[in-house]
């Protein structure tokens, strides 16, 4: 009776437990929501005729229970970084090229986001005690150093990374930031970017990296960004954003024929994906929630075009703009959002939506655009350009100089919106400068339009960290606040350079050395698009991100400065004069001892044999030669050991002198 009810019950449990478990496994996921991945590309024809490309992927892993350390599409990598760490924010990119802020732009989304300073720049956000967080930055390069084939981990070193308080970022905690301005950037620290992507470059948009086409660019920048929720319960995996960022500015190959045939050279060049990339879009990533290929048009070309055509129909306005005037698209768009105008805003823009879901192999999505007139337009820009250079000369002091220009869009709806307070335009500066450029900083003097003015009228606040010998560099943080109508400032910070030990100087020192790039940011400034919103719109991280607000931030150019370098071909004249001189002693003598015993025995020979002809021989030779021929029984050879002994001595005190001015010259 009690058997078979046990038998039955332990049955029903096998049956019903692993469903029980599999159900409590997937109510953790389900719970919070699934993992998603995004793949989005944005076009965009720039002023200067050439075509930026931005990819933008997506992956958020929420927040499970316990168990939840698998992952489903997010790269695991990751994930453990995160833990490991406790990263709650991060950011590294990989820039090749700089971005031309007067013809590219310095106010959309892109260039301030997506615009970096050469080399490799790397900062991160730990949720760990003050006093922990060198530790776990100097882990973390480490292993971003593995994991993306680059020389990030030379950033572990505390002479290379910085601490910035307010200037660099508004959210204050544990940060650090490091840049490494000379890295090289090629394929493979793109492979390791692209294995974290669910699909690889093998479908999706990542299909259309052809290495060849990313790389002849102009400029591209690879960036990987991750937020999680690092304070979360322990038993608790944190949810992870993942954003993976491609940006490229590519240069269109125009057919020349048609340039020729219109036999201008201001008609901007007519493209297509194919044509840029070498490839076409053959259907999206399986796994991707969304898979979306955007065209931005800046809507300065339609009123343009509205002038140079005055046929009265605003085109704007009427039925897609796909029909429209001054270009044509090789598809109909699916969607096309308009960006809100900010009261006559003139960098708005409309954005055309292609779903990727709608195209296959055997009908690839090829987004083409071609111009049937002559456009111009240009950039929206920041309220400033930033440039910075060095002055000076000679290999004792410098100075380092930062000039704002204004860019005259201050003036227009967007600065005049900050009029109310004061019209003042702020500007904070991030300057890091190397611990050998010592710089002195109560010689910052202040130039506004062309005249030295006093540093307290303008300089808000500093902050400033010197430089610590060989421990950590200099950082400055300034916020200026300059008149709205300036039309020019500048900075100028006078600096020593230092010496380095003769250990510390990297192979090709003559070359220079950099200064990282500054970082300029105008707090009151937000790169933000007003899109009229839709549902679709909202689900996008691409456009989400471009609605977010942020504030308008440009890097300056790179310094490279001459420090004094040693004569490193000394070392090597010392070595090759030693060497000459070894070769010199050793080769005569040796030539001397072989010499002669070659005529001690050949004459030994002659002696023993006797044979007259021979002797005759020798005689002769020896009257031709003009010596007497020397007799066998003749002591001659006990002075030959003695030259030797002699020539030893010689030698060895030479080496020896030759080793003691090598040691003492160094
Ligand atoms: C960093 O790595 C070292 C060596 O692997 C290890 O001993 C140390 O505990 C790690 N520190 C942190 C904060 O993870
Ligand atoms: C972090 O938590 C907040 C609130 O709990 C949530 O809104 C946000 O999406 C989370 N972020 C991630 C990356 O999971
Ligand atoms: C949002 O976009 C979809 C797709 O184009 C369109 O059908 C819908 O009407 C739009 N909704 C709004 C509120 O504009
Ligand atoms: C955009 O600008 C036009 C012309 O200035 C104006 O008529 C229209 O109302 C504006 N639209 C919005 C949403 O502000
Ligand atoms: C590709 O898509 C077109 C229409 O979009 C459809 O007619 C065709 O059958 C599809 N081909 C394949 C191989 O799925």
């Amino acid at each position: 009776m009690w058997l078979p009810l046990r038998l039955t019950l332990l049955f029903l449990f096998l049956l019903l437990s692993p469903r029980a478990l599999l159900r409590s496994g997937s109510a953790a996921v389900v719970s919070g929501e699934e993992e998603e991945f995004h793949e989005e590309l944005l076009l965009k024809p720039l002023p200067d005729r050439k075509v930026l490309a931005h990819f933008h992927f997506h992956s958020i892993a929420p927040p499970s229970k316990s168990n939840g350390r698998h992952h489903h599409l997010f790269p695991k990598a990751i994930s453990q970084l995160v833990q490991k760490f406790r990263v709650k924010e991060m950011e590294l990119s990989f820039t090749q090229g700089r971005w031309n802020y007067e013809r590219w732009g310095g106010f959309d989304p892109i260039s301030s986001n997506n615009a970096k300073p050469p080399g490799v720049e790397l900062w991160a956000v730990f949720d760990v005690p003050e006093d922990q967080v060198d530790a776990y930055w100097k882990n973390l390069t480490n292993s971003l150093s593995g994991l993306f084939c680059a020389s990030i981990n030379f950033l572990e070193s505390s002479t290379m990374y910085s601490a910035p308080k307010w200037s660099f970022r508004i959210t204050p905690g544990s940060l650090r930031y490091g840049t490494l301005p000379r890295e090289a950037v090629c394929t493979e620290n793109l492979t390791p970017w692209l294995k974290l992507l669910p699909c690889r470059d093998k479908a999706g948009l990542a299909a259309l990296l052809d290495r060849p086409s990313i790389y002849k660019g102009f400029y591209h920048s690879q960036r990987l960004y991750l937020t999680s929720n690092a304070s979360v319960p322990a038993e608790t995996v944190s949810g992870i954003s993942l954003e993976q960022t491609l940006t490229v500015v590519l240069q269109p190959n125009s057919p020349s024929s048609s340039s020729i045939h219109s036999g201008e050279s201001n008609f901007q060049p007519s493209w297509s994906l194919s044509s840029i990339f070498g490839r076409k879009i053959s259907g999206k990533c399986v796994i991707a929630q969304s898979s979306i290929v955007y065209l931005q048009l800046e809507k300065s070309i339609f009123s343009e075009q509205k002038d140079n055509m005055d046929n009265g129909p605003n085109s704007l306005a009427s039925e897609g703009f796909a029909g429209g005037s001054g270009f044509e698209m090789s598809l109909d768009p699916d969607i096309v959002i308009e960006e809100e105008n900010q009261s006559q805003h003139k960098g708005s823009s409309v954005l055309y939506g292609f779903w990727v879901e709608k195209y296959n192999e055997s009908q690839p999505l090829d987004l083409g655009l071609k111009w049937k007139y002559p456009v111009f337009w240009s950039s929206q820009q920041a309220p400033l350009h930033a440039s910075r250079f060095l002055m000076g000369s000679g290999n004792e002091r410098g100075a380092i100089a930062i000039l704002f220009k204004s860019t005259n869009s201050a003036d227009s709806s967007s600065g005049s919106r900050h009029v109310s307070d004061g019209c003042e335009l702020q500007v904070d500066v991030f300057q890091v400068v190397p611990w050998y450029i010592k710089v002195y900083y109560h010689s910052l003097q202040i130039f506004v339009d062309d005249e030295a003015k006093p540093i307290g009228d303008f300089v808000h606040k500093i902050q400033v960290s010197p430089s610590k010998d060989k421990t950590s560099p200099g950082m400055m943080e300034m916020l200026l606040k300059l008149p709205c109508d300036v039309r020019s400032a500048a900075l100028t910070l006078e600096f020593d350079k230092g010496f380095l030990h003769i250990d510390e100087y990297p192979p090709d020192a003559n070359q220079g050395y950099d200064i990282p790039s500054a970082v300029i940011s105008f707090p009151r400034f937000h790169s933000v698009m007003h899109l009229l919103s839709n549902d679709s719109i909202r689900k996008s991280p691409l456009l989400s991100r471009f609605q977010e607000k942020n504030r308008v931030q440009s890097y300056t150019e790179v310094l490279l400065v001459p420090l004094t370098t040693p004569d490193f071909s000394m070392p090597y004249n010392v070595i090759t004069i030693t060497c000459t001189v070894f070769a010199l002693f050793f080769g005569s003598l040796l030539n001397v001892l072989r010499r002669r015993v070659g005529e001690e025995e050949r004459y030994l020979k002659a002696g023993k044999k006797k044979g007259w002809l021979r002797v005759l021989l020798s005689r002769l030779l020896a009257k031709f030669r003009g010596k007497p021929m020397e007799e066998p029984d003749q002591p001659s050879s006990e002075s030959a050991p003695l030259i030797g002994k002699k020539l030893v001595l010689k030698v060895i005190l030479v080496a020896v002198l030759a080793v003691a001015w090598q040691f003492y010259s160094t």
